[in-house]
């Protein structure tokens, strides 16, 4: 069988575009002639990583990394090289079945499948006897709240009789009773039994699409356990990282722009019954890191529209806080009489919901009203600690227009005159400014002007060969090790090629921190043309600081060697070299 060779894998590099690659995982911008998003590569608050479709390369301008579609696959998909070759193989149909490829089998996990599998069979169980005569009062329920069968099937929505049916049926199956146990279908007490009875079965997925777990809810007024029970925490069932009708919502967050994050999974479903399927929900719980990360990898928009009651509300401003430091847009939406997107539909249909929908509040705006609500407006203390708590998020307002806005609202809702209001954000800005600057910038590398001539005529070398075969027959050598060992990739690769692709000369470098730099070297905003002149000079300058390194080590041999003969020489040739 026939070794990859570089050549074909240049060739599957370019059977791709890294803009529809790295689109596929991350929501791009279009920015200039490039795309930006934000760096899923460390805890990125503002696009930073920038993606040349001209060049075929990603950069994250604050953490560094960057690299060719491979790379970003390796490093987001956490595969080897080998594995992110035979991926874009796959998605540029491009042939490999003549390679042999030193892959270990896709490495399936093992470990969970059982837990997987009865995940799958308990819900065509309980899809299957919801059509049953034991399910038909469960089913009578559905359809007084609007279910349509179409509706039933595409949330494979179930029912859990009465009686026993996992624990007998995965009992035949061959599971193991301490595998049930783990899967929390059943429970263990003085015997085995199933968790779910008698309730309307909703199935949870990961974010894989795979079900991992069941929400059930109670449906006859004679039921008086709580309205939802939910399937305890499991080797899969992971409660924080789990956002209902994420794996079915990308499609139309992408052509929406934005998501609607949303209190419980009967509003995803009321929302679908309206037409509108970007939403998920974070199922009455509170928002967390893995929520977040899991959002951002297919939006920078949310509307966010939880529950309207206090609790709800309280969870709204915390919610939207916490999205807005993470670098989303956050628009809130908060429905009339504290209703859910479900009772809005039931009472209104669909025009009234999508009418409800339509009014956003920036978080500010719902901060303010929030926040007022709760105080008494004639006691001037409350006054005064509302004040300042507004001052607070107001100096955080980046766009002046925009926080000269809220300044007036404040000055007329709180009473305090527009001046108060100036001074005491004037005092608190500094301090957020620093903030943001402080975590933004990546650390600037002070560089010398012998390795400024370095960086820079690599940069011209990667772009035009004559430029690297005047640096080849004239200097030859640079002093920076990384970029000298990346001048003798350039000079290799030109062996072969009259033109340079960076994106392939990446693949024979491979080892990360040289590409890291290739990259950056690529993507310095020096101008594209250059002048002999220029280049002479940085290859005079090169070698005026291989002559001073010379000198120096000259001069520290003077110093140690004691030999007379031999200090003569040493100075003899210190002095041929010249005084820099
Ligand atoms: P809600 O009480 O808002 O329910 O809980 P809902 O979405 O309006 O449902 P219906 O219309 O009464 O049928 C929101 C979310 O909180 C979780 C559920 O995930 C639900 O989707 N919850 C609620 C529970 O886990 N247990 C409960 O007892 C109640
Ligand atoms: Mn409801």
């Amino acid at each position: 069988m026939a070794r990859l060779s570089q050549e074909k894998i240049n060739e599957i590099r370019q059977s791709v575009d890294i803009v529809d690659v790295i689109g596929e995982y991350l929501p791009l911008e279009k920015k200039g002639r490039n795309y930006v998003a934000l760096c899923p590569f460390h805890d990125d608050t503002h696009p930073s990583m920038s993606i040349s479709p001209d060049k075929q390369i990603f950069m994250c301008f604050v953490c560094g990394t960057g690299g060719n579609v491979f790379t970003f696959l390796q490093k987001y998909l956490k595969i080897s090289y080998i594995e992110a070759v035979k991926k874009v193989a796959e998605i540029g149909h491009i042939d490999l079945s003549e390679y042999h490829l030193d892959v270990a089998s896709a490495p399936v996990s093992k470990k969970n499948a059982e837990l997987y599998q009865m995940h799958e069979e308990a819900q065509k169980i309980y899809s299957y006897y919801l059509n049953t005569k034991l399910g038909l009062e469960a089913k009578t329920y559905l359809m007084k709240r609007h279910f349509s069968d179409e509706l039933i099937k595409e949330f494979q929505i179930g029912y859990a009789p009465l009686n026993q049916t996992l624990y007998p049926a995965f009992s035949k199956l061959g599971f193991s009773e301490i595998d049930m146990v783990k899967s929390g279908l059943v429970i263990e007490s003085r015997q085995h039994f199933d968790r779910f009875q008698d309730r309307i079965m909703f199935p949870l997925y990961n974010q894989q699409g795979q079900v991992v777990g069941f929400s059930g809810r109670i449906y006859k007024p004679t039921q008086t356990d709580s309205k939802y029970m939910n399937s305890p925490e499991s080797d899969i069932f992971i409660k924080g990282e789990t956002l209902y009708h994420y794996h079915q919502c990308k499609e139309a967050v992408k052509a929406a722009g934005f998501i609607y994050l949303l209190e419980g999974f009967m509003d995803v479903i009321a929302m679908y019954k309206a037409g509108i399927e970007n939403t998920v929900a974070i199922m009455g719980t509170s928002l967390t890191k893995g929520h977040i990360q899991a959002l951002r990898r297919i939006t920078h928009s949310i509307h966010l529209c939880l529950d309207g009651d206090a609790p709800g509300q309280a969870a709204m401003g915390k919610a939207a806080r916490e999205l807005e430091k993470a670098g989303f847009q956050v628009s809130i939406i908060v429905l009339p009489d504290n209703h859910d997107p479900d009772e809005i539909y039931e009472q209104q249909g669909k025009d009234g919901l999508l009418q409800a929908l339509k009014k956003t509040l920036k978080p500010i705006e719902f901060l303010m009203e929030f926040e007022y609500q709760k105080i008494d407006a004639h006691n001037y203390d409350d006054r005064k600690s509302y004040l300042e708590k507004m001052c607070y998020e107001i100096a955080k307002i980046k766009d002046p227009i925009d926080q000269d806005y809220y300044i007036q609202v404040l000055s007329k809702q709180s009473g305090f005159s527009t001046d108060l209001i100036h001074q005491q954000i004037h005092g608190m800005q500094p301090q957020f400014h620093q903030e943001t600057v402080a975590s933004k910038k990546k650390p600037v590398h002070m560089m010398d002007k012998y390795q400024k001539a370095e960086h820079d005529l690599l940069f011209y070398m990667l772009n035009h060969k004559n430029v690297a075969l005047k640096y080849e027959a004239k200097a030859g050598f640079m002093y920076n090790d990384q970029y000298r060992i990346i001048a003798s990739y350039i000079i290799d690769y030109y062996r072969h090629h009259n033109h340079l692709e960076i994106a392939d000369l990446i693949n024979s470098i491979q080892k990360e921190d040289l590409v890291q730099t290739v990259v950056e070297i690529a993507q310095s905003s020096l101008p594209e043309k250059y002048e002999e002149q220029a280049i002479d000079d940085y290859i005079d300058t090169i070698g005026k600081n291989a002559k001073r390194m010379k000198k120096e080590q000259l001069l520290e041999q003077f110093r140690y060697i004691l030999d007379p003969k031999q200090k003569a020489q040493i100075l003899d040739e210190i002095v041929k070299l010249g005084g820099q």
